[in-house]
């Protein structure tokens, strides 16, 4: 019997992920598959070895979210894939095994923009955000501002020139021999130490574009030149730079455009300290924080299928083709 479900897959990066939710964003069932353990030796993602890990992990992942949930393929309202932006040969595994299944379940498929996902995981299990709103985006294969006026009218305000906040992480954590993913390991670290080195905050002064490869860099620089310094303070200081810049430019976009609430989500959306800065911001400004709980900050599919309702509700059916790039204001 029909049920007014979406199966959401996301496969954009390392993770193999699938899940059920239903239209108000309710979460029936989430499965992520971790390649963590895969890449963690090579201190980052290794493009090959995840789409073979995806090809292997797609379908029992599937089959395990459809299980927790209760639903049967063929009895889904739709299926929605992420179509890009990421790798090409991870998303190549999940839009190919999404037509399939599609195509054998005679149920529609929709290919979703991965962002566009990461933006509706604040909405995932309970309605947080509210319209007009500013959206920062942090994670680790994006860094940008955006402007939502409603679940499909986006306007991106300002993105990285070159590396995202979440690979300055990754990068300064394999300099300091944290491992693989950086950005915990790093904070955890940085809570110990003092922010006393004078690391540059590139960009900060400049509208709502971002640049961290030099931040990277300097950090690089220290390390060679200071070999005895204590990691602890170069993790504060470079968590202090980080933060500076992203609560920066969102009190800017704030103040630029009027909106209800500013949300926060990526996987650096998972960090303490700017769920402490983001949280002081908005309090400072009189605009209500949307923050997702950590589970839905990093790559899921459930935002995938939350999006997807979005596309379907819109009538919106973008080109069932992987795309490694693909921006923000695209469907
Ligand atoms: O959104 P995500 O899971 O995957 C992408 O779409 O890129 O983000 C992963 C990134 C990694 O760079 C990781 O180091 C970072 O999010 N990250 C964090 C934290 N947890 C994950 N960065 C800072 N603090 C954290 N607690
Ligand atoms: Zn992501």
């Amino acid at each position: 019997m029909s049920q007014d479900v979406i199966l959401g897959i996301e496969s954009s990066c390392d993770d193999t992920a699938a899940a059920v939710v239903d239209r108000d964003g309710n979460v029936l069932s989430s499965i992520i598959a971790s390649q963590t353990h895969i890449h963690s030796r090579w201190g980052g993602v290794y493009p090959e070895f995840a789409s073979r890990a995806h090809a292997l992990t797609v379908v029992p992942t599937i089959e395990r979210a459809l299980e927790e949930a209760n639903v049967k393929g063929p009895d889904l309202k739709a299926i929605g894939v992420t179509r890009g932006p990421g790798l090409i040969g991870s998303l190549i595994v999940g839009v190919n095994t999404a037509a399939g299944l599609g195509l054998g379940w005679n149920v529609p498929v929709i290919g979703i923009n991965h962002l566009r996902g990461h933006l509706r995981s604040a909405d995932l299990v309970e309605r947080r955000v509210e319209l007009p709103a500013i959206v920062l985006l942090v994670s680790g294969g994006h860094t940008f501002l955006a402007r939502m006026e409603s679940l499909t009218l986006i306007q991106l305000l300002g993105s990285t020139r070159d590396d995202s906040v979440g690979e300055a992480y990754d990068k300064v954590a394999r300099l300091m021999g944290l491992g693989f993913p950086g950005g915990p390991a790093v904070d955890k670290l940085a809570k110990t130490g003092t922010p006393s080195i004078p690391f540059p905050r590139p960009m900060l002064n400049e509208g709502f574009e971002f640049s961290f490869s030099g931040l990277k860099s300097a950090v690089g620089r220290f390390l060679d030149k200071n070999p005895g310094v204590d990691h602890a303070d170069v993790a504060a200081s470079f968590v202090s730079a980080c933060m500076e810049i992203m609560i920066t430019k969102c009190k800017r976009a704030l103040e630029a455009y009027p909106a209800e609430c500013l949300v926060v989500v990526g996987g650096v959306a998972a960090s303490p300290q700017l769920r402490e800065g983001t949280t002081e911001l908005c309090e400072r400004m009189g605009v209500k924080l949307c923050l997702p709980p950590l589970k839905w900050s990093t790559d899921n599919a459930a935002m995938i299928g939350l999006a997807a309702w979005d596309y379907l509700n819109a009538g919106v059916t973008p080109p069932l083709s992987a795309t490694a790039s693909l921006p923000i204001t695209e469907f």
